[in-house]
């Protein structure tokens, strides 16, 4: 069997992205592609390979190379195996001036890996993203749907103590709770 027979998305995920499909005038499919790329996402464990990739392409009726410059375009989507918990410190000028930079250096010392990278044991990727529009809460970061804001370095032992303790397969930003709803 191919790799591309094996990409499907679940009945209930598949009939999300349907919903999505006819949100937009006929003709016009490609304008859920971000939307669909995020259900892809949380279904094929956190990233998007080119089957994943090509997949969503022949739902969409597109080229193949329209869903990979979309996707190689937002850092919110991974194009490499990710760890269950992808950390997304902002980098922009305002969480940079509170701390971002020390928060960086510490999650990679800690987590024993650099920017871009995913512990050995498959549980954390670390990297960065500009503004995620929290500024007034900087330092900041996401993981998943949730925003961590205010960070000290003691908040990021806690949640990533949390996150060991709790988290069992990839959370994304579009969970398997909206694509059931
Ligand atoms: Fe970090 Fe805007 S600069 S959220």
């Amino acid at each position: 069997m191919s790799a591309d027979k094996e990409i499907k998305f679940s009945d209930d995920a598949y009939a999300l992205v349907q919903k999505i499909i006819k949100r937009y005038p006929e003709g016009k499919q490609k304008s859920a592609l971000i939307p669909i790329l995020h259900v892809a996402q949380a279904e094929f464990n956190g990233w998007l390979s080119a089957p994943v990739m090509d997949y969503v392409a022949s739902l969409l009726n597109i080229t193949s190379i329209e869903v990979y410059e979309v996707a190689s375009f937002y850092t919110m989507f991974n194009l490499k195996p990710v760890g269950k918990c992808v950390i997304e410190v902002c980098r922009t000028g305002p969480c940079w001036l509170m701390g971002a930079e020390d928060l960086v250096k510490y999650l990679e010392k800690k987590l024993d890996i650099k920017e871009g990278q995913t512990t050995a044991d498959g549980m954390f990727t670390l990297k960065t993203a500009e503004c995620l529009a929290s500024c007034g809460t900087a330092p900041m970061m996401q993981i998943g749907e949730k925003y961590h804001e205010n960070l000290t370095l003691n908040k990021v032992d806690q949640i990533l103590d949390e996150c060991r303790a709790t988290v069992t397969e990839p959370i994304s930003h579009w969970s398997k709770k909206e694509i059931k709803a």
